[in-house]
């Protein structure tokens, strides 16, 4: 992966002048190519793209997804609203909750939200209130072990995730006591999974479970693509998982007469590689041992290298060229929250615009305000033109919602 200056020939350094760092940029011609990619992988299946839009969900960025021709999949009754204000429709919306209240569930029923049901209380839940009126959505847990990390991996045995398929059994008398209508059966294992064969696996144990569900419309095989984030990464082979899965769809549909649509839930492959968060350094610290990057930014605003030991790349758009040094790239957060490692870049002068790679899934919607620092702004390059999507927060924005006492 190249180490761009620009973006649709927008310079990235005129829009450090522009907003200001640190900055969250988006290339939403990025976005809506990955959507028309997963579309052609996957074109010899009725295919329904549900961006999980926890990765990312300014609401331009969701509207942008929707005119790419995809629906989405929300994970909180506030991002179903969001995707509202985008402009979905309650059909094009999922709603995969865990373990929520019955009250969050019923305002979603209320908005025409299809809900994507995780526990077998839940189902009790919905049966005895909703009996055959609602169609609804289960969650299986398929006891597999996949993803990057065991943080991120949520489809084996002892993950929180969905209904095991051990209770296989009781998920049936529930249906057939309140006479459930069930549309859909939906796994999801995990993120940063690279292999085709997890999503066949996967995919069996759907088709098993499919033939006790005879009015079914689609089978819902979940996100978790494995984006490039090392410059020598493999990512996953989207054309071989849309030949495979799609092959072993199309066999289980024509075998057993089943006519369904194959849904995906991508949050990483849609926009992870399409966002950069624009940082600058404001201090070279050298010690006996190490030299220190101090940035204007830190894991408040990308806590995935903290979190999970992330990996993200990290170049000097201010010296593209010159001899290299290593570096330990560092936040201004009171914690020892290292974005990269002893990672090689050209000469770092303070004052230098650094780039982080990869920080468009994951990144501003895990940010927060740890250290009272405020969140950045975000733009979107469309169309060769930078457009502020988010303004940077401010000191009002922080203190908005505290009471402040007369002590
Ligand atoms: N569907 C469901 C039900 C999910 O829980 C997720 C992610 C996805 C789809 C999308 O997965 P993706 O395609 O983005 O891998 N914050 C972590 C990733 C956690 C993902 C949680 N669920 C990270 O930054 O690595």
């Amino acid at each position: 992966m190249p180490n761009p200056t620009h973006i649709q020939g927008v310079a990235i350094a005129a829009l450090a002048d522009q907003f200001g760092t640190p900055l969250y940029i988006y290339d939403g011609e990025k976005i809506t190519n990955q959507v028309k990619i997963l579309q052609q992988a996957f074109s010899a299946v009725p295919l329904k793209i549900k961006y999980a839009t926890k990765a990312l969900s300014n609401i331009n960025i969701l509207k942008l997804i929707r005119k790419a021709g995809a629906g989405v999949d929300a994970v909180s009754i506030e991002e179903v609203k969001l995707c509202m204000l985008a402009g979905y429709s309650a059909r094009e919306i999922m709603y995969t909750p865990s373990g929520v209240g019955f009250d969050e569930i019923k305002e979603a029923v209320e908005l025409g939200i299809m809900i994507n049901l995780d526990s077998l209380p839940l189902m009790e839940e919905f049966g005895k209130t909703y009996g055959n009126a609602i169609p609804s959505c289960i969650r299986i847990n398929p006891h597999i072990m996949a993803g990057g990390n065991f943080k991120i991996s949520v489809g084996h045995k002892e993950s929180k995730f969905g209904i095991s398929i051990e209770q296989l059994p009781e998920i049936l008398e529930l249906v057939k006591k309140y006479k459930l209508k069930i549309e859909g059966l939906h796994i999801h294992t995990g993120s940063d999974i690279l292999d085709a064969e997890v999503f066949l696996k996967g995919g069996n144990v759907l088709f098993e479970a499919a033939l006790q569900f005879p009015d079914l419309k689609f089978l819902d095989f979940g996100g978790g693509f494995k984006v490039a984030y090392k410059p020598n990464d493999i990512a996953t082979d989207v054309m071989e998982v849309g030949k495979k899965v799609g092959e072993a769809f199309q066999d289980f549909c024509s075998n057993y007469g089943r006519q369904l649509e194959l849904w995906l839930e991508p949050g990483k492959f849609l926009v992870s590689e399409a966002g950069y968060l624009l940082v600058k350094a404001n201090v070279v610290k050298e010690t006996p041992s190490v030299t220190f990057v101090g940035v204007d930014s830190g894991l408040n605003h990308l806590i995935r290298p903290m979190m999970y030991d992330a990996y993200h790349s990290v170049y000097n758009l201010s010296n593209p060229e010159g001899k290299k040094n290593k570096y330990n790239v560092v936040g201004y957060i009171c914690e020892t929250d290292t974005i990269a490692s002893h990672r090689e870049l050209t000469e770092v002068k303070a004052g230098d615009l650094l780039v982080i790679k990869n920080a468009g899934a994951y990144g501003y919607s895990m940010a927060s305000n740890y250290n009272s620092r405020l969140r950045p702004a975000e733009v979107l390059i469309w169309e060769g033109r930078a457009l502020l999507i988010r303004k940077r927060e401010n000191f009002e924005d922080l203190i908005r919602n505290q009471e402040i006492l007369d002590f």
